[in-house]
């Protein structure tokens, strides 16, 4: 009988208690894993704090669980969540920085605090989880201990944009560029960091608020799909037998989607500075990339097709 694939590994999953973090949670737990399941059980926009969420699933889980329940973005509790996994299970193996936070509004009506608060938790604490895990990783490396494994929870917003969600979308496209950086620092190491961009039924798909039918149709879509299979393929990433690093999958039902990155696609080279003035770079700049322009399309419309589940 092969071992599960993830026995005696130890994670770390932040949001680790609902929705798709408390598939991840279960997932990485029945492949072997111990997880330690870091969720304050806050609101949607971060308020509220209820440490009864985690400690239940922690509960639920049992045997090779445990829960931490403090604001990770709170000064030091990131730090101490990862002491916390290596406390209780002597490694960190696997970090999935999963919690999020929304706080939605259009640009012309943003409050800088929203902002703040959104890049504090979306951005600023997966980077500090990193910050004090990859330490700790490296080391286990050079001790023999298989290499490990980092998935980071963006959005498609954060790729493609979305109304009103400039701080939602800013701090997930930030979690891209950090996920490459962080592929890069730890390649030699043999350490693998890879983004997913889920779609799945959660809280946050209930909230969404349809202002058309448009709209409608694509919250009852996303309620039709269970998060456990952006879990599995999490468990794929973050399992020894992943050889993918810096990539941008999305997950959405039975469909798995490898996203572009942004790289150059079309190239122009201009006059010296004193034989073209701005305006006649312009119009060159026109006619040489008026079809290779990226459209204003959200992933309503990229993604407007039936989920196969
Ligand atoms: N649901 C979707 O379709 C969807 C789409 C795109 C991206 N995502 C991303 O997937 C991830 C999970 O989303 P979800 O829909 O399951 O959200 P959710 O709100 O159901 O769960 C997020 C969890 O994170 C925890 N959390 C938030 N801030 C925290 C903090 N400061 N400290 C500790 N815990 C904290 C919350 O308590 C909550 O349990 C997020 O990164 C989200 O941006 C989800």
């Amino acid at each position: 009988m092969t071992a599960p694939l993830l026995e005696g590994r130890v994670a770390l999953v932040t949001g680790g208690a609902r929705g798709i973090g408390h598939a991840v949670s279960r997932a990485l737990h029945a492949l072997g894993a111990s997880v330690l399941v870091a969720d304050a059980g806050v609101g949607i926009g971060g308020d509220a704090p209820d440490p009864s969420v985690a400690n239940a699933v922690a509960a639920s889980l049992g045997h090779r669980a445990a829960a931490f329940t403090a604001d990770l973005a709170s000064p030091g509790q990131a730090e101490a969540a990862v002491a916390a996994a290596r406390e209780r299970f002597g490694a960190i193996d696997v970090v999935v920085n999963n919690a999020a936070i929304l706080r939605d509004g259009f640009i012309f009506k943003t409050q800088r605090d929203d902002w703040q608060r959104v890049l504090e938790v979306n951005l600023h604490t997966p980077f500090a989880i990193l910050a004090a895990a990859t330490p700790a990783m490296r080391e286990q490396v050079k001790s023999g201990r298989a290499p490990g494994r980092i998935v980071n929870v963006i959005s498609s917003a954060g790729l493609v944009g979305n109304f009103a969600q400039s701080a939602y979308a800013s701090a997930k496209a930030g979690l891209a560029g950090l996920t490459r950086t962080v592929a890069m620092d730890l390649h030699r190491s043999g350490i693998l960091c890879n983004a997913v961009a889920p779609f799945a039924a959660t809280r946050v798909t209930e909230s969404i608020q349809a202002a058309n039918d448009a709209q409608a149709e694509y919250k009852a879509r996303g309620l039709r799909v269970p998060a456990e299979h952006v879990a599995r393929v999490i468990a794929f990433l973050v399992s020894p037998a992943n050889g993918f690093t810096g990539q941008i999958l999305g997950v959405r039902g039975r469909e798995i989607f490898l996203f572009s990155q942004a790289r150059p696609v079309a190239r122009v080279v201009s006059e010296p500075l004193d034989r073209q003035d701005a305006l006649a770079l312009g119009g060159v700049l026109e006619a040489e990339f008026a079809d290779r322009l990226t459209d204003l399309a959200t992933d309503l419309e990229l993604f407007n097709t039936e989920p196969l589940l």
